[in-house]
Parts: C-alpha cells; sequence; structure tokens
C-alpha cells in the first residue's frame, strides 16, 4: 500500500508572504469581517435585523467581498444593501449570485469542491449538512462551508451544518487549519457536542463559535460550552459582538 493521498501543500497560494495577521471581528450571530492580506471579508451579513447586534452600523463596514454560505435570512439579509454600500462581490453558489443579479448585485458563483484564487489567497466551498431556500421561499442551491487560505494561514467556516463525515475531508483536501468558525448553538445546527466532534473531524484546536444566543432557541451555556472543549485539548473562544480578534 502507498501513502495514503493528501494535500499537497505546493498548491498553498503565494500571496503577500511577509504578512502573518488576520484580523477578525464578530458581527453577532454568524457574521464576521475579516481582514486578511490587505482585502477585507464579510461572511453570512446578518446585522440590522440582530436585536444583539444594534450596536454595529453596516454603513461603518469595509467589504470587498461578501461571502454567503446559504441563503436564509439569518445569514443573507443585509447582502444586497451591504454589497451596495461597499461595492463588494459576493461570492456564493450559483444559485444565490443569480438571485443576487436580479437586485443589481455582482457576485463569482461556485459551487462544492471548487475553488477560487483571489487575490488575498484561496476559497474553496465545501460540504454542509443543512438546508438552503430564500426569504421567500424559493430554491437557493445547497448549504455550503469555506475553508480560506493563503501561505501562512488557513480558516474553515462551516456555515450552518450538522456533524458530517465530510468534514473528515478537509484535513486531506487543505492546508492544516489554524482554526475553525463552527456553529454551536444547537437546534438549527450542531450544539456543542457535536462541534467538538467536527473540530476532531477537520483536526483544528482553536474554535470560535458562531450561531448562538441570538434567539431564544439557540442560547449558548458558555460556562459549559468552553469547559467540554477544554476538557479535550481543545480551545473555544465565544466572541463578544463586536469584538475584535488579531490572529498572530
Ligand atoms: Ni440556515
Ligand atoms: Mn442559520
Amino acid at each position: 500500500m502507498g501513502k495514503s493521498a493528501s494535500f499537497d501543500s505546493s498548491k498553498k497560494t503565494k500571496f503577500a508572504q511577509n504578512l502573518h495577521t488576520l484580523m477578525l471581528k464578530y458581527l453577532g450571530h454568524s457574521c464576521f469581517s475579516i481582514e486578511i492580506n490587505g482585502k477585507n471579508l464579510i461572511i453570512d451579513p446578518f446585522i440590522t435585523g440582530n436585536p444583539l447586534a444594534s450596536h454595529i452600523d453596516i454603513q461603518s463596514l469595509k467589504a470587498d467581498y461578501i461571502l454567503v454560505s446559504h441563503g436564509h435570512g439569518d445569514h443573507i439579509a443585509d447582502c444586497v444593501e451591504l454589497a451596495k454600500i461597499t461595492n463588494a462581490k459576493v461570492i456564493s453558489n450559483h444559485e444565490i449570485i443569480t438571485w443576487l443579479n436580479s437586485f443589481g448585485v455582482e457576485g463569482i458563483a461556485m459551487n462544492q469542491g471548487g475553488s477560487l484564487f483571489l487575490e488575498f489567497g484561496t476559497v474553496k466551498m465545501v460540504y454542509a449538512a443543512h438546508s438552503s431556500s430564500f426569504p421567500d421561499g424559493s430554491y437557493a442551491g445547497h448549504s455550503n462551508g469555506f475553508v480560506i487560505w493563503n501561505s501562512d494561514l488557513c480558516f474553515y467556516f462551516a456555515g450552518d451544518t450538522a456533524l458530517s463525515m465530510e468534514m473528515k475531508l478537509l484535513p486531506l483536501t487543505c492546508p492544516k487549519l489554524d482554526f475553525a468558525i463552527l456553529p454551536i448553538g444547537d437546534v438549527f445546527t450542531m450544539g456543542v457536542d457535536d462541534a467538538l466532534i467536527a473540530s476532531q473531524f477537520c483536526e483544528v484546536d482553536t474554535i470560535i463559535a458562531a450561531h448562538f444566543d441570538t434567539f431564544p432557541p439557540i442560547q449558548l451555556d458558555h460556562l459549559v460550552a468552553e469547559k467540554k472543549f477544554k476538557s479535550n485539548s481543545k480551545r473555544l473562544i465565544i466572541p463578544k459582538i463586536g469584538e475584535t480578534i488579531n490572529w498572530k
């Protein structure tokens, strides 16, 4: 038997090699603003409809790209307005980009397994075990996650998802993860116990929590969650809305 296949590290993109920083700001629910290699990304914009995020002013946000994991309102509600404010391009699946085009928003369509090579690094769209439809009920394609990397770092944004065996593919098909943003609030996505197994499946030691506390059904016991990860030698970061995390 030969050595089993794994990620070819020569595929790491070689952009801006001296920049070892990533700045990540939590905007509530599953929404993050990320500065990476001088570019600003916003993932899953849902701010104005989130009462916990009323101190976040979307007029002040900067974005070169907006990434959208799926069509549910709690991930896409501010996308059209934010794209118009920032002039950002949206990265999502074909169905969502086509829908956004009808509102005059431009985007780049992709699908699961595909990678885009952009000026800040590589964006790979990966599997998520979740449903997806637009706020009007129409079909929004499949739900997705993203793995984003450059020559310095790599992270996984899982989107809304259940625990799935496909997460075991990430160590084989992507660089080693520095951190993962995982949904943890239960009911509509994984809860704490499954998110812990997910972190083991994708071989990541630092986890940033998402999709918790926004609505009563997804209220998270922060202490219990942190303890469970800690007792498995994992670090769980439960971000505060508006908090900035500097990476490295
Ligand atoms: Ni959803
Ligand atoms: Mn959701």
